[in-house]
């Protein structure tokens, strides 16, 4: 299917269009978004404020799991809508003095987005004027190497992102393309998977007749195994 540019009519971009395209200022330099970013996955998200406790705690966490995205092939860039100074200043002080959980001394090498003027947080519905209209949400954009967006999630600002939920989401989309295969409720690699759903009364038959290598539940629900060091090997891409 093509990717279509819809927003809907709050001017959010939605799951299967392309990334709204944007050059901004970051901690690491300029970047040309999702341009530079082709042939990888991304994930963008917001933070609602530098210095402030739970976007603490989101960036060490997501900071310590940097290498694991990006055995993936996954890179990570944020955003608020403080300045360069604020954030750099924020990061410093991350890496001098924070202790948190297990992690400290952390280093956030990924980029961080100055959005002042609020317009990346707008391209992306990230301000949420019920929420806050001065904070942008705490939202996360997994893209694909094509530039499409795959999964979008919204936070409130009191709620810290769950980040083994992000991960899980990158390999279960990973894992989707690699295979054809969908995934259900709570899925882990490991897991049985979901086989495409009977496109006709003949497959459907086929399926409930067969004890080839799949569980069928009924016609239209079938699952099969998929090992996890076959997932793992399809998806994790060597360290270059
Ligand atoms: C926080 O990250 O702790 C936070 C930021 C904005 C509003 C409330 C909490």
């Amino acid at each position: 299917m093509e990717p279509s540019n819809a927003q809907n009519p709050a001017g959010m971009p939605l799951i299967g269009a392309k990334a709204p395209s944007f050059k901004a200022v970051t901690t690491q330099g300029e970047i040309n978004f999702p341009d530079q970013y082709a042939g990888s996955w991304v994930i963008l998200f917001s933070h609602p404020a530098d210095f402030t406790p739970v976007c603490t705690s989101e960036f060490m966490t997501f900071a310590s799991m940097e290498e694991d995205f990006a055995k993936l092939n996954c890179k990570l860039v944020g955003l608020s809508v403080d300045g360069l100074y604020s954030h750099i200043a924020w990061l410093r002080t991350i890496k001098e003095k924070i202790t948190y959980k297990g992690m400290k001394n952390v280093e956030v090498k990924f980029p961080l987005i100055e959005d002042i003027t609020m317009e990346v947080a707008h391209k992306y519905g990230m301000m949420q004027p019920g929420e806050s209209s001065t904070k942008a949400v705490r939202a996360v954009f997994v893209i694909d190497p094509k530039g499409i967006i795959r999964t979008i999630l919204y936070y409130p600002l009191s709620l810290g992102r769950n980040f083994d939920e992000i991960m899980r989401i990158v390999i279960g989309l990973q894992t989707a393309d690699a295979f054809s295969i969908a995934t259900p409720a709570d899925w882990r690699p490991g897991d049985d998977v979901i086989v495409p759903t009977a496109g006709s009364c003949g497959v459907a038959k086929e399926r409930m007749d067969s004890k080839a290598d799949m569980t069928c539940h009924d016609w239209f629900f079938c699952t099969k195994k998929l090992d996890k060091e076959k997932v793992m090997a399809a998806i994790q891409k060597p360290k270059k």
